[in-house]
């Protein structure tokens, strides 16, 4: 079933849990999130950024990603990825997305604040969510040193005053995860994360760059009001890792189904793993 973002979120603030957000930009994808989270009897979060709407196509992606959350037998969010402009919300809203992500983490906080009440009283009237984003999350390969910590980590009392100005449904909040893979092991700003949920009491918050953070720091982190967490790059690895094991045996495989079938296999099991982790599974 499709449903909004909102409607998860409000569940997993009642229950202290966090929504799986996964990224997707094919059907194996789409058919791994569904089939993991419908394994655990779990809401979901399929997510698409530019970039896989781009690969594509939004007509392809939102019809697969429709498809996927009409049949489900759980609770399904369409939801767009670090969205970076207006247009590019009405086109996914257009499409049938239930929320959309605009990240104007790179504008000034004003612009910020614009662009993304905008988006806000553009989505809500027709029940569409809204994520934003406030601080400087970015890849792994932009190294924040500690003393650049204070200049791109969110802070809390801008948290306050943007999400009072703006009314996002989720803020994505950055307290110390990257994009893509880690070089060691991140050091996650609780204590900074904690007193952002004391400012913004009742707004749910988003973890980005989740791939690589170890377990516990994750849970640490949803028992300090990370309500829905975005995982991308562990499916990549484990997907892109047995099309290679599979072709390694089998070199003169020529059939896709034979390569993209049993990567699709192993994208569910790292789905569950998440889906158990986040506390979600039995909540559908
Ligand atoms: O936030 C980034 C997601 O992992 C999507 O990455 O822009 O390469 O599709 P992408
Ligand atoms: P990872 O690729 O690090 O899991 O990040 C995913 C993400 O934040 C998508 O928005
Ligand atoms: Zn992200
Ligand atoms: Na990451």
């Amino acid at each position: 079933t499709l449903v909004n973002l909102a409607s998860v979120l409000r569940q997993a603030e009642a229950g202290g849990w966090a929504v799986g957000a996964f990224n997707c930009n094919n059907l194996e994808l789409v058919q791994a999130i569904i089939r993991a989270a419908e394994a655990e009897a779990a809401p979901v979060v399929l997510q698409a950024s530019q970039g896989a709407i781009k690969y594509a196509g939004l007509g392809y992606i939102s019809l697969l990603a429709l498809e996927a959350a009409r049949t489900a037998r759980v609770p399904v969010v369409v939801h767009l990825d670090h969205g970076t402009s207006f247009e590019q919300v009405i086109r996914c809203l257009r499409a049938g997305f239930s929320s959309v992500m605009v990240d104007g983490s790179h504008l000034p906080f004003d612009k910020n604040v614009a662009l993304t009440r905008r988006v806000v009283e553009t989505a809500r009237p027709v029940d569409v969510s809204v994520e934003a984003e406030l601080g400087r999350i970015g890849g792994t390969e932009d190294d924040i040193s500690v003393d650049d910590r204070d200049a791109f980590f969110t802070d809390p009392e801008e948290a306050e005053h943007f999400v009072r100005a703006t009314g996002v449904d989720a803020l994505a909040v950055a307290i110390g995860t990257a994009h893509g893979l880690y070089r060691g092991t991140p050091q996650l700003d609780f204590d900074r994360l904690a007193r952002i949920r004391d400012r913004v009491r009742g707004t749910p918050l988003v973890l980005h760059g989740s791939s690589g953070v170890p377990a516990d720091a994750v849970r640490e982190a949803i028992g300090l009001g990370i309500r829905k967490v975005n995982i991308d790059t562990d499916i990549r690895q484990a997907f892109t890792g047995k099309i290679r094991e599979v072709l390694a045996q089998a070199p003169e495989e020529i059939d896709p189904r034979k390569v993209l079938g049993p990567a699709r296999e192993v994208a569910v099991e790292v789905i569950r793993g998440k889906i158990r982790l986040f506390g979600s599974s039995g909540r559908a």
